[in-house]
C-alpha cells in the first residue's frame, strides 16, 4: 500500500474513531445526565464534557493533522490558514464550555478549581493559549526573521503536541471524575458500559492522531514553503 493510501486509511479510522467519541459523549449527556440548557446548573454544566471533548480533542485533532491530510489538495498558506481557523474555533468552543462549568459551580458547595481534572485543564488551557498567540504572531501576522521561525518550529510542534496530550489526559480525568457521580457504577450499570466504551475510543483517537502526526512517511511538505 503506497503513503497517500495507508495515511487516508489511518486518518479514516481515526476520524471515524473519533466521531463515535463525540456522538456517545452526546447519548450520554442526553440520556443519562439530563440533556443540554442554560437554564438549570445541572444542564448548564453538560455543555462542559460535550463541548471540551468536541473542541479540544476532536477539532484539535483535525487542527494538527491538517497539513498531512490537505498536503495535496490545498496550498500551503491555504493550510496554514485552516490550521489557524481550526485552532481558533477550537479555542472559542473550549472557552464556552469552561464558562458553563465555571458558572454551574453553585456557590459554597464546592470551591472553583479543587480537583485534581480542574488543574491539569487549566494548565492545558494556558499552554494552548500561548501556543495560539505565538502560532498566531509567528506564522499568521509573522513578527519573526525566517530564521527565526525555523528556531521556533520544533517548540511550536513540541508545545502544541504536549497540549494535546494534556487535553486527552484531563478529558480522561473529567470522566472518571463524573463516574463517582453515577449511582452504583461498581455494579456495572449500562451508562457504565457507555462511559467506559466513550473512555477508549478517546485514547484511541488521542493514540492514532499522535501515530498520524508522528510516522516520518507521513511528513508535510517542505517548511521553505511557510
Ligand atoms: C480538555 C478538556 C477539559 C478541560 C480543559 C477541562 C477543564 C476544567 C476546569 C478548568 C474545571 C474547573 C471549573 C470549576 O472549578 O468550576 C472543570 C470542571 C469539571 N470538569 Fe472539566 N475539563 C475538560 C473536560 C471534561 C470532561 C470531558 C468531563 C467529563 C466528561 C469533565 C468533567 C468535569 C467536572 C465533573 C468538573 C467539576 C468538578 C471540578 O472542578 O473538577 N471535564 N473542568
Ligand atoms: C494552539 C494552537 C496551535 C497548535 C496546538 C499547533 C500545533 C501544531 C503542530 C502539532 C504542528 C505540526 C504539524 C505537522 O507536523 O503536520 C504545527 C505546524 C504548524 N503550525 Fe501550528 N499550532 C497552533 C497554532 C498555529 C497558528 C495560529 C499558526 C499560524 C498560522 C500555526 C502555524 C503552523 C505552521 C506554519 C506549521 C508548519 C507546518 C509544516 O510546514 O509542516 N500554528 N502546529
Amino acid at each position: 500500500m503506497d503513503e497517500t493510501s495507508s495515511y487516508s486509511m489511518y486518518y479514516f479510522t481515526t476520524t471515524t474513531i473519533g466521531i463515535i467519541s463525540v456522538v456517545l459523549n452526546l447519548l450520554w449527556v442526553v440520556k443519562d445526565l439530563g440533556g443540554f440548557a442554560w437554564s438549570s446548573k445541572t444542564s448548564q454544566f453538560n455543555w462542559h464534557p460535550f463541548l471540551m471533548l468536541f473542541s479540544f480533542v476532536f477539532i484539535y485533532s483535525q487542527s494538527i493533522l491538517v497539513y498531512r491530510t490537505g498536503k495535496r489538495h490545498m496550498s500551503k498558506p491555504n493550510l496554514k490558514y485552516l490550521h489557524a481557523f481550526l485552532h481558533v474555533v477550537s479555542f472559542i468552543c473550549a472557552v464556552i464550555g469552561l464558562h458553563a462549568a465555571f458558572e454551574s459551580n453553585v456557590k459554597g458547595e464546592r470551591e472553583n478549581l479543587h480537583s485534581l481534572h480542574s488543574w491539569i485543564g487549566i494548565i492545558t488551557v494556558i499552554i494552548f493559549a500561548v501556543q495560539l498567540l505565538c502560532g498566531l504572531s509567528a506564522y499568521l501576522f509573522p513578527v519573526l526573521e525566517s530564521n527565526a521561525k525555523a528556531l521556533f518550529f520544533p517548540h511550536h510542534v513540541f508545545y502544541g503536541t504536549m497540549a494535546f496530550v494534556l487535553a486527552i489526559i484531563t478529558t480522561i480525568s473529567g470522566v472518571t471524575e463524573m463516574t463517582m457521580l453515577v449511582p452504583n457504577y461498581s455494579t456495572l450499570p449500562s451508562v457504565a458500559y457507555l462511559i467506559n466504551i466513550m473512555g477508549i475510543t478517546i485514547v484511541m483517537h488521542g493514540v492514532l492522531t499522535l501515530y498520524l502526526l508522528f510516522k516520518p512517511e507521513f511528513g508535510t511538505l517542505p517548511l521553505a514553503n511557510n
